[in-house]
């Protein structure tokens, strides 16, 4: 079977995808297997040099040998050059972000009648925007912390007053997001107005819509959720680490950060959380799979804190390792299974 893993995208966690990509083609069984690495630039062209039949060797070379030389082109030469190939054919979309994660791409191969692997167009879309994504688990009575959304058009009719209004909706601290974003890029943690004002006008150079969130003091647990019409969960897992806000920096550049799997936490809670996880998938109408990120505070309170439709998947991403660690499940066997359910 051919499969198309898509990489790198438009989104600023073009980088992030990079480094999934390298893992997951570094880990793909070549004898069930065609491989065909498609490249696509920050500026949304697309490059594709055939079959690759060895792992790349290094991280760049993820970059150069699918343009193989090539310039990156339109999706179009693409699509027709490759996708239109006989036998059985499928994507893997390795895209975080928008333009990727977030239904758009899935819309094309639904068009184009290409099977793939993960969300579809309304779960994608749904995880990616995390405004539309409160509103749907508010309604399946899941709690979250408590949080406003926030237009461009609000803010510029008075800053003072949408100040004012997050004090009393949300109060401080606060986390400030771009509603369609992913590791934590564009975040700030606002301990007070003269920092929301500045994570405010940071955000909005992301997205054209915000969350505002307030801190839930506690620890952040993660569960692994793969499956279709009967989803599984795995048990969850806990990154170990010693910031108030777990930016961008520590989740990606950190050394010393550990991953304690399955979490420390009283049995009771460990399955209420997979229970929540579980109805925040199948309310999301999920497929394939998705890392869904809690809160836990003090008292034992879980607040479901946002849905990944497509989890980051290197060697030391929780999602894979959570798979391997509670279920005994290794990395190659677990893309084996995504791949089986895309194709189902
Ligand atoms: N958005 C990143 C890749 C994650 O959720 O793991
Ligand atoms: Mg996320």
């Amino acid at each position: 079977m051919k499969v198309f893993v898509l990489y790198g995208g438009r989104s600023a966690e073009h980088e992030v995808s990079l480094r999934t990509a390298f893992t997951v083609l570094g880990s793909m069984d070549r004898s069930r297997y065609d491989v065909y690495p498609v490249y696509i630039t920050t500026d949304g062209l697309w490059s594709c040099n055939g079959a690759m039949k060895e792992p790349f060797a290094s991280k760049e070379e993820l970059v150069l040998t699918a343009a193989g030389g090539d310039p990156a082109g339109s999706i179009g030469e693409v699509l027709s050059r490759y996708f239109s190939l006989p036998g059985k054919k499928a994507v893997l979309p390795l895209l975080h972000g928008s333009y990727g994660e977030d239904g758009t791409v899935q819309g094309l191969l639904e068009l184009l009648d290409i099977p793939y692997v993960g969300n579809g167009v309304l779960s994608a879309a749904l995880t990616l925007d995390k405004a539309m994504c409160k509103k749907v688990l508010e309604q399946e009575g899941i709690a979250q912390t408590r949080h406003v959304t926030l237009s461009p058009e609000q803010w510029l009719d008075g800053r003072e007053d949408v100040m004012d209004w997050i004090e009393g909706e949300v109060g401080y601290p606060c986390y400030v997001k771009p509603a369609s974003l992913g590791s934590s890029i564009g975040i700030s943690r606002c301990p007070s107005r003269s920092e929301l004002e500045a994570g405010i006008v940071q955000a909005f150079r992301y997205d054209r819509k915000l969350v505002v969130e307030t801190e839930i003091v506690g620890r952040e647990i993660q569960v692994a959720v793969m499956g279709n019409g009967a989803p599984v969960a795995s048990l969850p897992g806990e990154f170990l680490h010693g910031v108030d806000f777990f930016d961008f920096q520590a989740k990606y550049m950190d050394q010393s950060l550990r991953m304690s799997v399955p979490a420390e936490l009283p049995s009771h809670l460990l399955e209420e959380i997979r229970t929540l996880a579980l109805r925040a998938y199948i309310a999301l109408d999920c497929a394939g799979l998705a890392r869904v990120d809690f809160f836990v505070d003090g008292q034992g309170g879980i607040f479901l804190n946002e849905i990944n439709a497509l989890p980051g998947f290197t060697g030391t991403s929780m999602y894979p390792v959570m798979w391997e660690r509670t279920s005994g499940i290794p990395y190659g066997e677990l893309l084996d299974r995504l791949l089986d359910y895309g194709i189902a």
